[in-house]
């Protein structure tokens, strides 16, 4: 099948990002949020990357007016009528991602792939909640997404090979190298990274170092590129916890027990930098 119309649902960090990237692989994109300051936002920040990559000459002033022409704003589901694939990217919660896959699968035509951005829910799950369970996937991008090369593509149990195939293909397109893996809470990705970041919160929760000193440790001493508790803060507290409550529900063990910080953190709305406090303050 080919894609050449895509939805994005979902505005924030990872919906800007996925609405970037689609519109710099040529696809007609359509951004989509609850209402037009967020959708506006998202698209503010994608004018700021695309600039950004001006400035360093690594594309044209024309190619980037091509890229963001082809980016419409929305605030209605209904524009999923003429799409031939949806990448939902909203809040990591069940019972609203369930709501938007009734709506989308009621909106989008027959041939649509329904796709989700999930960083740990099952998709067959998700799937269930359509009457089209072999037309979605996982299709989970890396923040920042213009930056990392990863998908990480995940089947639902009823998911057809030709659905598989196109969203490689399209991953491709987007400049991206798919990796797939098996349908499990939390994935390969996060059942590896959450477990390392919710350590480094319990270590902060038990004075064992500052999170300076911890994510130090783990750049200087592990090469990482950023400590856990920076990554932390930019994928989002909110996000961090709901995906460990996801993988503690899931598998039912403790080793995936959230942190009492965490809570603590997101409770108080420190939700990290796009927030603009976390476990460290970006004002
Ligand atoms: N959007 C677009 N581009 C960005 C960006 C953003 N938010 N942040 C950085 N960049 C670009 C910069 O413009 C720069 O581009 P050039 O190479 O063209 O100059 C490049 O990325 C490097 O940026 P910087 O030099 O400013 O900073 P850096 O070298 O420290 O890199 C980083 C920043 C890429 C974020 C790096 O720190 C990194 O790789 N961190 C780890 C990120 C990571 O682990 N992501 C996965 C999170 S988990 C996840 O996504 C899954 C989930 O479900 C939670
Ligand atoms: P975010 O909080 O930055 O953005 C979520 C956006 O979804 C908001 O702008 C919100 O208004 C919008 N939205 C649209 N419809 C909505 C609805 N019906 N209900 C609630 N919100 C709605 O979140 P994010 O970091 O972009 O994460 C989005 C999804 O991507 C989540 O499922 C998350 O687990 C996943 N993900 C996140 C990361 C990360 O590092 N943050 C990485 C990979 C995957």
């Amino acid at each position: 099948m080919e894609i050449k119309k895509v939805m994005v649902i979902g505005a924030g960090q990872m919906g800007g990002g996925i609405a970037q990237v689609s519109a710099q692989a040529g696809f007609d994109v359509v951004q989509y949020d609850i209402n037009m300051d967020l959708v506006n936002k998202g698209i503010a920040l994608i004018n700021k990357n695309l600039s950004r990559d001006v400035e360093k000459g690594k594309r044209t002033e024309a190619e980037k007016a091509e890229i963001l022409g082809r980016i419409k704003p929305s605030v209605s589901l209904e524009d999923a009528a003429d799409c031939d694939l949806v990448v939902e990217a909203i809040v990591e919660n069940f019972d609203i991602k369930k709501k938007v896959f009734e709506e989308l699968d009621r909106i989008a035509p027959a041939h649509a792939i329904l796709a989700t951005n999930t960083s740990s829910l099952p998709i067959t799950q998700i799937a269930a909640c359509t009457k089209r369970p072999q037309q979605v996937i996982g299709m989970h991008f890396m923040n920042p997404v213009p930056v990392m090369k990863l998908v990480e593509i995940i089947r639902g149990l009823a998911t057809t090979d030709e659905v598989y195939k196109t969203i490689e293909e399209a991953s491709i397109k987007m400049g991206k190298v798919p990796v797939w893996c098996k349908d499990v809470p939390g994935f390969v990705s996060n059942r590896v990274l959450q477990v390392m970041i919710n350590e480094a919160l319990w270590e902060l929760y038990e004075g064992v170092a500052p999170a300076e000193n911890i994510d130090n440790i783990m750049k200087l001493g592990m090469n990482h590129p950023m400590g856990p508790c920076a990554l932390a803060d930019l994928i989002g507290l909110d996000t961090v916890l709901a995906i460990l409550n996801v993988m503690y529900t899931g598998y039912g063990d403790p080793k995936y027990r959230p942190s009492p910080l965490l809570k603590q953190y997101v409770q108080a709305g420190w939700l990290g930098r796009k927030v603009g406090k976390g476990i460290f303050d970006y004002k």
